[in-house]
């Protein structure tokens, strides 16, 4: 095969980009963006302060420009994201209490109910665990409204678009050994056990110099799908770009039956939201295919 989703497809798995609505207008960017990938992410278009500016007041403009952008060039979609402390409105920034949580619940069902049936996956929560050794939740408006908001987040979506995969994101659980990835691991675990809906997992995987990639990688992937869930790697870069570990990272998904698809967080290193300097996607800022790519080509 000679792009990336077409090699990703011959072992049944996809290979996405996240999409930024405002360079649909740019057309070396979509040139790219459609030969090479077969699903698409918003970058940041359905997340809670695009989509509900207002309380109550939905607003789906730029949600669906990127949606009909891949629909029409014949790619699927992950919904990118319904309930995170970041990228809040600031009227919910505000809330708290049964008030946020009722907020979250309306939420979920607004914009679920808007693409019913037309999302792939959702990353229903994003980036609810701590950093560093806690193994716990983050605190946030939404952890305050009681533990349960994960669960109850999860079984609103399952309920607003049964069609849809339900997934929980995060970033620095990739490397096995951190209490971070256990407390996900954990939450998966008890979830699976009492009937509480998951079907996927998503591994951020923004690697750097703090959260490098580490070669325990392809066990934090088994273990999660030994849990019964899908496991995708939702918001790959890699700063400086190293081919070896793009490499090592897609032959980790695809040692994994139940590892179902590779996004890369942007088209070009000039789209990253990292910055050019970064250098952590598969095209220079000319378009050009870096030695990355073609290790990812080869490995796929
Ligand atoms: C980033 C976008 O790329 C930026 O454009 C935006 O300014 C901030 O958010 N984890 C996530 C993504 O789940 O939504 C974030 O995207 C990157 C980190």
């Amino acid at each position: 095969a000679s792009t990336l989703g077409a090699a990703a497809a011959q072992s049944g798995r996809y290979f996405g980009t996240a999409i930024a609505s405002g360079k649909l207008g740019d057309s070396a960017y979509t040139t790219i963006a459609n030969r090479e990938f077969d699903m698409v992410t918003a970058e940041n278009e359905m997340k809670i302060d695009a989509t509900e500016p207002n309380r109550g007041q939905f607003n789906f403009s730029a949600g669906d420009r990127v949606y009909n952008w891949a629909v029409q060039n014949g790619k699927r979609v992950r919904g990118h994201t319904l309930a995170w402390h970041s990228q809040q409105p600031g009227w919910m920034q505000q809330l708290s209490g049964s008030t946020l949580r009722q907020a979250m619940i309306n939420h979920i069902n607004g914009v679920m109910g808007h693409y019913k049936g037309k999302i792939y996956a959702w990353d229903v929560v994003n980036e609810a665990y701590a950093d560093g050794n806690s193994g716990g939740r983050r605190d946030s408006n939404l952890q305050r409204t009681g533990n349960d908001w994960i669960e109850v987040a999860f079984r609103t979506a399952r309920a607003a678009d049964p069609a849809a995969k339900l997934c929980y994101n995060d970033y620095n659980i990739d490397n096995w050994s951190w209490a971070k990835t256990q407390g996900v691991y954990n939450m998966v675990r008890d979830f699976k056990s009492r009937g509480v809906p998951i079907d996927c997992v998503g591994l951020q995987s923004h690697f750097n110099g703090n959260s490098p990639y580490n070669g325990n990688y392809r066990t934090t992937i088994q273990s999660f799908a030994a849990l019964g869930v899908d496991v995708q790697i939702t918001e790959l870069d890699i700063q400086g770009g190293s081919a070896t570990t793009y490499a090592n990272v897609v032959n980790d998904c695809l040692a994994v039956p139940r590892c179902t698809g590779v996004t890369v967080w942007g088209v070009r290193d000039s789209d990253s939201w990292l910055g050019s300097g970064a250098a952590p996607l598969l095209f220079d800022g000319n378009g050009n295919k870096k030695a990355a790519y073609t290790a990812v080509l080869n490995a796929l």
